[in-house]
């Protein structure tokens, strides 16, 4: 066991299957104490279960510590008493991995509002809910302390987010608030010596095995050992130990992907061609020539196909 995270108490949102429950395994084999989430629900959101047990099962059996807790991300309340538990029964609450998620892919014209609440809910409420209520209570001790804490969220975005996914309208712009959420957050936190950053992680989970339709997905701790396997969902957790870690106390605001033997730092929305109009209104009989020669420089500029 590295100590790496000794001392620490981080929570784990969605950590009873897939990536989630990768992160706290990686987490508490660093030494951190882990509040294991997971409402335990189907991959598109129904139902509730007690699949948190198993993970904590595992992190006592490698002599490590954990509790169970079977909040829903987006019910304030719930989110409130499993921040609530971390101060309670450890003292503190130095780590969030806001992790939990569902999809409920259709073409849009085929999605359903429901689709659309219940997936943003989870991912975008559920990700401001967990950070706001940390948030409170660092800034209430930071306060109270006259400076700083230890804080770290660390978010999960998607390809679907940063780059956008076929059928997935309602998880694309879920995934890409994260990010919005993410900077913003990095921003108002920074002055308490909080780090808020986000991930982009990959691998088959039951998750994305609905998209590529595979049908009974090992958990990522239950494959074969030693071989490299870049569908691994694993494969982030690294990232969210050293991300949560005092090595990273200066980063901060970042998007970092992480697929396969890949690592990547994920930059958008900067201003990649600029053009004025000399001081008056633009004109739109006029703009397509500005457009295809200025901007574009194309009379083509085609779709921006995902990853
Ligand atoms: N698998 C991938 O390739 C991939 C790629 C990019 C991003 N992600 C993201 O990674 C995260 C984990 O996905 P996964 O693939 O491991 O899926 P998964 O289904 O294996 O795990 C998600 C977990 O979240 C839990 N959960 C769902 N709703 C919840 C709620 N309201 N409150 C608490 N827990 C809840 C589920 O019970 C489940 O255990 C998600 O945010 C997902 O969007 C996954």
């Amino acid at each position: 066991m590295s100590s790496l995270l000794e001392g620490k108490v981080a929570l784990v949102t969605g950590a009873g299957h897939g990536i989630g429950r990768a992160h706290a395994l990686e987490l508490a084999s660093h030494g951190a104490t882990v509040v294991v989430n997971d409402l335990g629900s189907s991959v598109s959101g129904e139902g509730s279960g007690r699949d948190a047990d198993e993970v904590v099962g595992i992190i006592a059996a490698r002599g490590g510590k954990a509790i169970a807790d079977y909040g829903d991300v987006g019910d304030e309340e719930q989110v409130e008493a499993m921040v609530a538990k971390a101060f309670d029964q450890f003292g503190h609450l130095d780590v969030v991995v806001n992790n939990a998620g569902i999809v409920r892919d259709r073409a849009v014209w085929n999605m359903s509002v429901q689709d659309f609440d219940l997936v943003m809910r989870v991912h975008v409420r559920g990700t401001w809910l967990a950070s706001r209520a940390a948030a409170k209570r660092w800034r209430a001790i930071a306060k109270s302390d006259g400076g700083s804490v230890y804080g770290r969220i660390i978010n999960t975005t998607s390809g679907a987010g940063l780059l956008g996914h076929f059928g997935q309208s309602n998880y694309g712009a879920a995934k890409a608030a994260i990010v919005g959420l993410t900077q913003t957050l990095s921003l108002e936190l920074a002055s308490i010596g909080v780090t808020v950053n986000a991930i982009s992680p990959g691998g088959i989970t039951r998750l994305s095995g609905t998209i590529s339709g595979a049908e009974q997905v090992p958990e990522a701790d239950e494959r074969p050992e030693g071989e490299f396997d870049p569908k691994d969902p694993s494969l982030a957790s690294p990232v969210v130990a050293w991300l949560a870690s005092h090595e990273a106390a200066h980063v901060s605001g970042q998007v970092i992907r992480a697929m396969g033997e890949e690592l990547s730092l994920m930059q958008g929305w900067t201003k990649r061609v600029t053009t004025t109009s000399g001081g008056k209104r633009w004109d739109a009989t006029k703009l397509g020539a500005v457009m295809a020669t200025d901007i574009f420089q194309t009379r083509a500029p085609g779709l921006r196909l995902g990853s």
